[in-house]
Order: C-alpha cells, then sequence, then structure tokens
C-alpha cells in the first residue's frame, strides 16, 4: 500500500541517564507518531562512582531510531517525511574519545593495570582510583570531590570567579572537574592529548561527531547550553574561557566548537535516515523549557527525570542567585538569534529513588510484574524501565498491606526519606550529606518508605520552588511540569498539596523530545516548525488544584526540612 503523507515530520533524540529515546513528531500540531525507547546501564563500581559506556549509547540511538522508523512503517508514515532531527541529553556527563578510531578514550577496563610507559590503560597518580567498567563520567558521579577541594583552595582572585564567568559553584557535577579527573587518571586519555587525537565532549557532542560520520569527517561541535554545564565556558561572551581552562588546566584544543541551539550541524551518516540534517541540539533541561514553550520571563517548568530540574526563564538578563540556583544558557534558537538564559534549581535524585527502590532493595519489583497483575499499560518515563507501571507497584503495596492509596493515605506515617545519594545539590550544594530515611517507628513498613521517597521528590522541588521565589521575587503562580513521572496523578497531586500551588501537566509529557524537535524543525536551512503556539495544538493541559490546607502542607514541609538537616555532614 501506498504510504500516507502527513507533511513535515521531525525526529528528536533524546539521551538521558536512564534511558535512550528517539521520537518522531508532526510538525504542524506537535503530534507524537512514534518511538522507541532502550534502558541504558549505569554502573557504581565503586561508592560515589556513575559510570556509562558511550558506545552503549550510541548503539541505543541507532537502536531506538531503527526501530522507530520500522513502528513509523507499520503505520504506513512514509519516514521520507523526517525533515530534520534535534538531540537532547543528559547534560555534564563527559566523555574523551580518539578522533582518528572513534574509540571512546575511556575503555571498560575492569581490573588495575600495572602503570608502564607504554601502556595505553595505566592509571598514573599515586593514591588516585582506577578506571572501572564504563566509559563516560555521569554528571551523578562523585569522584572528583578531592579535585573539587583542591581546585576550591586556588581559586584565582574572589571566590567569585568561576560562578561570574559560568553562573555555577565548583562542584563535581560539571564537567570541568570530570575531565580534569580524567586527564590526571588515564594514561590513554593523556597519550591522546599528547599526540592530538583527543576530543573531549558531552553526549551532545559524542553523538553528533558519531552520527554525522565519527572519525571520517564527523562534526565535532556543541550547543551553547550544553557547553555552559561544562564550567569552561564564559556565559557572556559565549566562547570557551581562555582564563577557565588555564585554571583547570584544560587543552583548548580538545574541546568542541561551540554552535547555537538550532542550526544545521550535519547530516546523518548511516542508517534509516541517512542524509537527514541533525539541526537542533539542546541540554535535555533545555529542551524541555522551550517544549514547554517558556519563551517569556518569568515563565518556568519542572522536569522528573533522573533528577529534577526547574528552570526559569530569566529572558536576555544573566541572572545570579543569591539562594543557591545556578545561572545556566536557556537556548539561543540560531546563528543570529539572541541568547536567553535561565536560573536552574537542580535536584539530583528524583525517579532514580524509584529506581534504587527497585533495583537495590527490592521493596517494588519489576514493572513487567506489575504491568501483569495490574494490567496497566506500559508507559515509557524516562526511568529506564517504564515508570509508570512501577508506580501502579507501589500503589499496589499501599493495598496489599491493607493501607489506602496513596492519595488517601497522603502521608508516610512520620517516615522522611532524603535521598542524598550524591551528596545535596540545590540549594544547598553540600557535597557532604548522604541518603538519610528518618521517622521510623514499629508501625513502619515498605510501603510508607516508598511513599516517602515520592513525597521526596515533591519536598525538593517545593525547596528549589522557594529559592526560585526568592530569587525572582515574584512567586510563581503555578508550575509546568514535564516528565514521564508526571503521567502519576497521585505523585502530580502530592506535589501540588506540597507546593500549595497548581501544577501544569501537558497531555504528552515528552517535553524535552518536543522542545529539541522544534528546535531543529525551525532551523535555517530546515524551516518547517514556527514555534507559535497553533504548531502545538495537539498538546492539551491538565492541572491539580492544592487539595490539603495550607498549614498541613506547612507542616510536612518543615518536618521535611529537619530530616535534611540530618543528612548533612555525614562525610567528611
Ligand atoms: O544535569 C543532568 C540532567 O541533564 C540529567 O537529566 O533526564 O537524566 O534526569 P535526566
Amino acid at each position: 500500500a501506498k504510504k500516507a503523507v502527513l507533511g513535515p515530520l521531525v525526529g528528536a533524540v533524546d539521551q538521558g541517564t536512564s534511558s535512550t529515546r528517539f521520537l518522531v513528531f508532526n510538525s504542524k500540531t506537535a503530534e507524537l507518531l512514534s518511538h522507541h525507547q532502550v534502558e541504558i546501564k549505569q554502573e557504581f563500581p565503586r561508592e560515589g562512582w556513575v559510570e556509562q559506556d558511550p558506545k552503549e549509547i550510541l548503539q541505543s540511538v541507532y537502536e531506538c531510531i531503527e526501530k522507530t522508523c520500522e513502528k513509523l512503517g507499520q503505520l504506513n508514515i512514509d519516514i521520507s517525511n523526517i525533515k530534520a532531527i534535534g538531540v537532547s541529553n543528559q547534560r555534564e556527563t563527559t566523555v574523551v574519545w580518539d578522533k582518528l578510531t572513534g574509540e571512546p578514550l575511556y575503555n571498560a577496563v575492569a581490573a588495575p593495570v600495572s602503570p608502564g610507559p607504554s601502556d595505553p590503560v595505566a592509571v598514573v597518580p599515586s593514591g588516585s582510583s582506577v578506571p572501572a567498567a564504563g566509559a563516560s563520567s555521569v554528571w551523578l558521579d562523585l569522584r572528583t570531590q578531592s579535585t573539587v577541594e583542591n581546585l576550591s583552595k586556588r581559586i584565582p582572585g574572589n571566590n567569585n570567579f568561576v560562578k561570574s564567568k559560568t553562573g555555577l559553584p565548583l562542584s563535581t557535577y560539571f564537567s570541568a572537574v570530570k575531565l580534569r579527573w580524567l586527564l590526571d587518571n588515564v594514561r590513554k586519555v593523556q597519550k591522546a592529548v599528547e599526540e592530538d587525537r583527543a576530543l573531549f565532549g558531552t553526549i551532545d557532542s559524542w553523538l553528533i561527531w558519531s552520527l554525522t560520520g565519527g572519525a571520517n569527517g564527523g562534526v565535532h561541535c556543541t550547543d551553547v547550553t550544553n557547553a555552559s554545564r561544562t564550567m569552561l565556558f564564559n556565559i557572556h561572551s559565549l566562547e570557551w574561557d581562555k582564563e577557565l581552562c588555564e585554571f583547570f588546566e584544560i587543552p583548548m584544543k580538545v574541546l568542541p566548537n561551540v554552535r547555537s541551539s538550532s542550526e544545521i550541524y550535519g547530516l546523518m551518516k548511516a542508517g534509516a535516515l541517512e542524509g537527514v540534517p541533525i539541526s537542533g541540539c539542546l541540554g535535555d533541561q533545555s529542551a524541555a523549557l522551550v517544549g514547554q514553550m517558556c519563551f517569556q520571563d518569568g515563565q518556568a517548568k519542572n522536569t522528573y527525570g533522573t533528577g529534577c530540574f526547574l528552570l526559569c526563564n530569566t529572558g536576555r538578563k544573566c541572572v545570579f542567585s543569591e539562594h543557591g540556583l545556578l545561572t545556566t544558557v536557556a537556548y539561543k534558537l540560531g546563528r543570529d538569534k539572541p541568547v536567553y538564559y535561565a536560573l536552574e534549581g537542580s535536584v539530583a535524585i528524583a525517579g532514580a529513588v524509584i529506581r534504587w527502590l527497585r533495583d537495590n532493595l527490592g521493596i517494588i519489583k519489576s514493572s513487567e510484574e506489575i504491568a501483569r497483575r495490574g494490567g496497566q499499560s506500559e508507559t515509557h518515563c524516562g526511568l529506564g524501565t517504564p515508570r509508570r507501571p512501577l508506580f501502579y507497584l507501589l500503589v499496589n503495596n499501599l493495598k496489599k498491606s491493607g493501607k489506602k492509596l496513596a492519595k488517601e493515605v497522603g502521608t508516610s506515617y512520620g517516615c522522611y526519606f532524603v535521598p542524598a545519594f550524591s551528596g545535596l545539590y540545590a540549594p544547598y550544594w553540600e557535597p557532604s550529606a548522604r541518603g538519610i530515611i528518618c521517622g521510623l517507628t514499629q508501625f513502619t513498613n515498605k510501603c510508607h518508605i516508598a511513599f516517602a521517597a515520592l513525597e521526596a521528590v515533591c519536598f525538593q522541588t517545593r525547596e528549589i520552588l522557594d529559592a526560585m521565589n526568592r530569587d525572582c521575587g515574584i512567586p510563581l503562580s503555578h508550575l509546568q511540569v514535564d516528565g514521564g513521572m508526571t503521567n502519576n496523578k497521585i505523585l502530580m497531586q502530592l506535589q501540588a498539596d506540597i507546593l500549595y500551588i497548581p501544577v501544569v501537566k501537558p497531555s504528552m509529557p515528552e517535553t524535552t523530545a518536543l522542545g529539541a524537535a522544534m528546535a531543529a524543525g525551525a532551523a535555517e536551512g530546515v524551516g518547517v516548525w514556527s514555534l507559535e503556539p497553533e504548531d502545538l495544538s495537539a498538546v492539551t493541559m491538565e492541572r491539580f488544584e492544592p487539595q490539603i490546607n495550607a498549614e498541613e502542607s506547612e507542616i510536612r514541609y518543615s518536618t521535611w526540612k529537619k530530616a535534611v538537616m540530618k543528612s548533612v555532614g555525614w562525610v567528611t
């Protein structure tokens, strides 16, 4: 049968910490036509270390593209209608690879290797750690804590040196210190730098370089939003900063070219979409801001992924926070278009705590099990495996234990769970914090702990919303939310109750991918997406109003804060 023609379609790669997806949208309505998702492994080789394999990530992108194209074929949709591809990605995660071979340079080396002059994988400095399986240092990784401590002792001038240029506090979170660690610890990386073969990139750079040809002419670039998370990028001049590179001792020759978030970077060199331009690139949180159409000063969104990230558009102004928020580049939608900035509240652990309950404690079981038990349809939610069934399992546990559903219980019976697995990010920036569960009694059961984990996601959002309101002066009247977890109505109601303002969610929670698709479709030379609200007609909004009284909301929140204080200072 002849395949139906729908008008221009745009694809988006959404490469997150837990999973990779490829999604295809109709550029005239923003309707999601098809997608595919693959879970990504995370290795925790040592306490505080988090690694992923860049080749697995790349492979997952190809797989998602191929499978999505197959699904489109089954829907009778001609893939030649896909006019552009956007990339959105987990930010800060750091990869160094060899431009001649295309191989990541921090290879899967499971055992210590004795250092030797010709040994390409030897680990150099004394007392330092040995690279383990995995090859990219993930944003949550804490191995650079001592690097950060040492660097902070020698900040030139005043303590504002890094923050005034980058909008970021000196922290293990950002790429510069991860790259520093690789340069200090991995012989292969050092050697490749000496021989002028090394390229550095965040996941967007690694993917775009590989997808546009890799060692055979791949384009080594990043966009302003991803660059702004490296701690090497001057967010005022929009260039790599020479002084910062000197401070972190990073050779500038390994850095990618910085481009806008919406322009043609190169063409797909292989696979079902060979020849299609890659023309959008945004760090995932910026992509969600675009996908939620937060183009005005003061508009904000919160995305529930592995972590939680609340971004508020501050327009053309760089606003510096007094309350623990980051200043970051929101987007620059075209080479000649202005740059927009955002204030960001970053929470390290949100959806990841649900995955931890599943993988580490076994309190909740597999998503498949709940899908069978509850008969719920599988919904991909960015937690790696489908999140919604996991949540239904939680609810089922509550039911089985004779308790009411989360919504009716409305409490974890005094149990509070601070999931500070990687220290605390905004607004505390407290690397000494570690996770705690407190307020336990003999009455507490696993359902209460699981419920407390969900509440933690909402309390952490409340903390960053409070900080945002203090920095901006004008309190947010409502919160726009997105991300897979927002499919869950009980969680959203809990969030409205804890924030005590309405929570508004789009019917299609894949806003991150949508933002990347919009940027790609709007690029000069592509021009199939206008970025006007009419082009989002397939997306409707659902609103959750607070249902508890303000006093109750405050009591719960202040007890949460007490729990947070107990988590701080756990490690020295
Ligand atoms: O800054 C880290 C962030 O980009 C990761 O996003 O979706 O994996 O929580 P996500």
